[in-house]
């Protein structure tokens, strides 16, 4: 097993909102390993994006809050960073791929430049090579016409190619690692599966990447290793495989059980909600909707247990489902 590349621990994340306060991420703490693709998967609003974004300190404040928790990178707390510290880590050695280009591109620069501004920023080379190898990296993201499509406006290219211009501009600077927040959502089917290539690429240049996606599939095909998040806390961690074979919580399951089938059979939906962040239930917080719930998943929250072989679960009821 490959060393820790970055340890975040005990995080969490509050907003202060009209309504009260919303506890977005709850003492979560995991490591990201070096070379490895580590997937992040939970329904919508259980904190996956929140998790993400604090890693790099992107929470607006306010109305977001860092109640507590660190980001350990190469020794330091990068939650602890001043701002211009923290720039130089940002983009340079840890990047982020949004779900929308136009979170991370700007409308009025032409793309070939604003790559070649990232490798000027951070020193990596000089003007003229810096155009040369902003080109060279359109190139490799598959981009048919490098040249011509450098002198292109951000809103000249599809979805697609503007997607793949933030991936060239999040690679290009040879991070240690990539932090994808639903990089695909707004794709078709083929351009999504030609970006998960290129991050498949990327993994065999020893860069780590931190995948977040509501696709079961590209987990299966693309991850190392999956962590599961529910009502804002880990509920479990494993090694890709065991996940699907043996899972060690109940919200895995279910969830796994919604996976589309190549049938086309109907739709497996997880019975009640997820239960809002304002007001978590007492106990488990998944106990209102889990099949195998008892009088003590009522009364007490579950603590996210070790299992051995890389395996962690937050459910009473862990070792019974692991072999
Ligand atoms: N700016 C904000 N103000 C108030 N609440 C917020 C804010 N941003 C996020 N939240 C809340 O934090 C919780 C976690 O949100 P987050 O965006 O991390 O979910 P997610 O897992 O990424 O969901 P999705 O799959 O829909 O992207 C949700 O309850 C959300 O409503
Ligand atoms: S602790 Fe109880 S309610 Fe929570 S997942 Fe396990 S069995 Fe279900
Ligand atoms: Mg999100």
């Amino acid at each position: 097993m490959s060393a820790p590349l970055v340890d975040i621990q005990d995080l969490k994340v509050v907003f202060d909102t009209d309504d009260g306060v919303v506890t977005a991420v709850d003492s979560v703490g995991f490591s990201v390993m070096e070379n490895e693709v580590l997937g992040l998967v939970g329904e919508s609003g259980c904190g996956k994006s929140v998790t993400a974004m604090s890693i790099l300190s992107l929470i607006p404040s306010p109305p977001g809050r860092l109640v507590s928790g660190k980001v350990i990178y190469q020794g330091r707390d990068l939650l602890s960073l001043s701002r211009e510290k923290l720039r130089q880590v940002r983009g340079n050695r840890i990047s982020m791929i949004f779900q929308d280009p136009m979170t991370a591109l700007s409308p009025l620069h032409r793309v070939g430049a604003q790559l070649a501004e990232a490798l000027l920023v951070h020193g990596r080379a000089g003007k003229k090579e810096a155009m040369a190898q902003a080109e060279a990296w359109l190139g490799k993201m598959g981009i048919p016409d490098p040249k011509e499509t450098s002198l292109a406006y951000p809103y000249e290219l599809s979805g697609g190619m503007q997607q793949r211009v933030m991936i060239a501009m999040a690679m290009m600077l040879d991070p240690h690692l990539i932090i994808a927040d639903e990089p695909t959502t707004a794709l078709d089917v083929t351009t999504s599966a030609q970006i998960f290539e290129l991050l498949s690429e990327m993994r065999k240049d020893k860069t780590s990447i931190l995948l977040i996606t509501h696709d079961l599939g590209v987990i299966w095909e693309t991850c190392d290793r999956v962590l599961v998040m529910y009502a804002g806390k880990i509920v479990e961690q494993a090694p890709v495989k065991d996940l699907f074979n043996t899972p060690a919580h109940p919200y895995t399951r279910e969830l796994l059980k919604s996976m589309p089938t190549i049938d086309g059979g109907e739709l497996y939906a997880i019975s009640g909600q997820v239960p809002s962040a304002l007001n978590f239930p007492a106990g488990c917080r998944f106990n209102d909707r889990c099949p195998d719930a008892f009088d003590r998943c009522r009364r007490e929250q579950p603590p996210l247990m070790d299992l051995g072989g890389g395996r962690r679960s937050a459910c009473f009821l862990a070792k019974e489902f692991v072999p």
